[in-house]
């Protein structure tokens, strides 16, 4: 049975039915990024993937597909109540808090989701129940007693990574309950000698518990056809097909209360394992924002045989979830299996792991801080080819990608040639094609280009839009447009040089759009068009009055990437902070604190602090120096004269800079958006506030 609706499904999702589908008109497509876990901030490794989603979507859109995009954070787990404890916040707090910083950062680096929800949603828990069920009924759930360590101070059960101990093959001490990272053993936590909680301190105990399991070798010879059909990566494939051969095992899919998570149904104390629920994730945020579209339907897209496609993009870590589990969970479910999950390696930078200490360990907030976010969806464009590899920023790279083939080559058209158009042709392009040739070659690229990006080869895609840009600039460079202009009986053979450029400019542009959102929105104005389309890209502009030119995008300089790394050292200190907001204080409390209006009256910038400014402030009564951490959203000048709150009765605290004598009270999420009072809030300096 599972063998023979391998075979169907596999068929149905072979590339030739896929390209049929293309051919017959617009594909339907879900896909999805790997579910953030709720456990920080976002960081260069989430960016890679969501960058390469979004580039994969834009591009999907672009050719007028139907291409819905939707993530979630990733919240259950102990992890997740333990942090909340720690932080004197419920769990829901904790989640919802992360949960607007991400979705925050991902927007900010103009990731498209449809919608970004949690894995802590009513729907969640619906389909996650749902499927529990289905899968109970077909014979996939058995229940086992097994022992498991114990904390018996924090009372719970310890998860691998909250134990360790001596490593049971080598003996090397400090080891995670799941394998040794001196001679790479993997084993059981039962195993470790001396074995310690991390929570407590406490030596574990042994206890023993029920577990609900899910019988994955039930599913083998579907899992072996679908993972050679066309789903995988062949990389991918062979890794599984080595797993396949070496034989699966049932999956254990319970954890003992406490627990942050889902109840199991019929159960009182057992919930889903957080990797349970997660994937299920992808369904529940599907269908929380189906309800807001009534041209989408979630069955269209999860029922078995369904031709509409899912694409789940997930890091090389966590192939055996989307490629074992999460097939075989749908299959037995009866659900459609994906389309196709997209595999990509790790990022390192400058050829090492990610490291704090060095300062590469970059956060999304804090690169935002610091440079523009187009400049590393270009870079990880140039380097994602499609594979599992490792994507390497090497920051020299970085620099001479960025300068030399972006600004250099492609918007360096535009800026060379504009001003002829404005000049010479009143604004309005030359009517026809000065060189068929150049125009031939730069559309005719357009479906090797497409075809780059439906494969995931963007870096080829680059190569290509590159190579097509150096053509263009060897053009203008050989018509010298500046030359003709000189001489009036040129102007009309300037103009058409001039013309040719930005038709040509405009085409590169529809090509990069996927990857250059915003860069592509300031094309379209400057060249007043509605918008792009892939057709745009054989299309020519003809006599059409193109708007201002204004730079569309500025060189990036190696000392901002400098100021990156070092604000990255000092541990992403532009992150929005997320402490405690909840924990309770009484109303004489709150009298102690001496709230005041205050007046800027100088503001500059401090030596070697990123987001400090230092403040002289005028409270009415006394002047004060107070160092405050707002330069991300405001320029020292633009706060002379402006009005705060400060925290009058603070103790003075000497900091690396000199003494700060109060605090200044300011609303918003970090970054560019921190709001003092209003300029016009009609206060005095040392008025109370209450
Ligand atoms: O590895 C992770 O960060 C997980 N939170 C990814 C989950 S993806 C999906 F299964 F939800
Ligand atoms: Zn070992």
């Amino acid at each position: 049975m599972q063998t023979e609706r391998g075979d169907e499904y596999s068929r149905a999702l072979s590339t030739a039915t896929v390209l049929a589908f293309v051919m017959s008109g617009r594909r339907q497509i879900l896909v999805t990024s790997a579910l953030p876990n709720t456990n920080g901030s976002i960081h260069l490794g989430h960016l890679l993937e969501h960058i390469q989603t979004d580039i994969w979507v834009r591009f999907q859109r672009i050719r007028g597909h139907l291409c819905t995009y939707v993530c979630a954070d990733d919240t259950h787990g102990t992890g997740t109540m333990l942090k909340a404890e720690e932080m004197k916040l419920s769990p829901e707090q904790l989640i919802e808090r992360l949960r607007t910083e991400h979705a925050g950062d991902f927007q900010r680096f103009l990731i498209s989701h449809d919608n970004y929800y949690s894995t802590h949603s009513e729907e969640n828990r619906f389909h996650s129940e749902s499927i529990y069920r289905a899968l109970d009924a077909g014979g996939y759930i058995f229940k086992q007693s097994g022992e498991q360590l114990y904390d018996p101070a924090r009372k719970l059960f310890l998860a691998d990574r909250f134990v360790k101990g001596e490593c049971p093959r080598c003996a090397t001490p400090d080891q995670y309950g799941d394998n040794c990272e001196a001679c790479g053993a993997t084993y059981d936590a039962k195993d470790l000698k001396n074995p310690r909680s991390l929570l407590s301190g406490a030596t574990p105990t042994l206890r023993e518990s029920e577990h609900y399991f899910f019988d994955l070798p039930q599913f083998t010879d579907m899992l072996k056809v679908w993972t050679k059909s066309n789903a995988v990566q062949p990389e991918v494939g062979n890794k599984l097909a080595e797993w396949l051969e070496s034989g699966l095992k049932a999956w254990d899919i319970s954890r003992d209360a406490p627990y942050f998570g889902f109840l199991i149904p019929g159960t009182t104390d057992k919930y889903f394992y957080v990797w349970m629920d997660a994937p299920i994730g992808y369904l529940a945020s599907f269908d929380n924002y189906t309800r807001r579209r009534n041209d989408i339907t979630f069955d269209d897209y999860w029922r078995p045989g369904a031709t509409t496609e899912v694409h789940h993009f997930i890091g090389k870590d966590i192939v055996n979830f989307h490629c074992l589990f999460w097939p075989a969970v749908l299959e037995g479910s009866g659900r459609r299996k994906p389309t196709r999950v997209h595999v990509h390696g790790f990022v390192t930078v400058d050829g090492t792991k990610m490291s704090k200490s060095r300062g590469t360990f970059i956060n999304a907030g804090t690169y935002l801080e610091h440079l523009n976010p187009e400049y590393l969806r270009y870079y990880f464009a140039t380097k994602l080819n499609g594979t599992v590899d490792d994507i390497d920023m090497n920051l020299d790279d970085f620099v001479q990608r960025v300068n030399s083939d972006l600004v250099g080559k492609v918007v360096n058209i535009a800026s060379r040639c504009a001003g002829f158009v404005a000049k010479l042709g009143n604004g309005v392009l030359a009517a026809d094609q000065h060189d068929h040739a150049l125009w031939n070659e730069v559309s005719g690229a357009s479906e090797d280009i497409a075809a780059h990006y439906e494969s995931g080869d963007y870096a080829k895609a680059m190569r290509l839009i590159a190579a097509l840009a150096d053509r263009a600039n060897q053009y203008i460079a050989h018509h010298a447009p500046w030359n003709l202009a000189k001489d009036a009986a040129r102007h009309t053979e300037a103009l058409a040089v001039a013309s040719q450029a930005i038709n040509v400019f405009k085409v590169l542009m529809v090509y990069l759009s996927p990857v250059l959102p915003a860069t592509a929105a300031k094309t379209t104005e400057f060249l007043a068009l509605p918008g792009l389309t892939w057709d745009d890209a054989t299309r020519t502009l003809g006599a059409h009055r193109i708007g201002r030119f204004e730079p569309l995008l500025t060189r990036l300089e190696r000392s901002s990437v400098d100021a990156l790394i070092e604000a990255s050292k000092q541990g992403g200190e532009t992150q929005p902070e997320t402490k405690p907001t909840t924990s309770e204080i009484d109303i004489d409390d709150f009298h102690k604190i001496d709230l005041r209006v205050a007046k800027v009256l100088k503001a500059e910038t401090v030596a070697g602090a990123d987001r400090l400014l230092k403040l002289e402030l005028d409270l009415g009564d006394s002047t004060r120096q107070v160092f405050a951490g707002i330069k991300s959203a405001y320029a020292p000048e633009a706060l002379v004269g402006r009005l705060t709150v400060v925290v009058a009765n603070l103790k003075p605290r000497q900091m690396r800079f000199g003494e700060s004598q109060g605090m200044v009270l300011a609303a918003g999420p970090g970054g560019r958006d921190i709001f003092l009072l209003a300029p016009d809030a009609g206060a005095t300096p040392g008025m109370v506030v209450r």
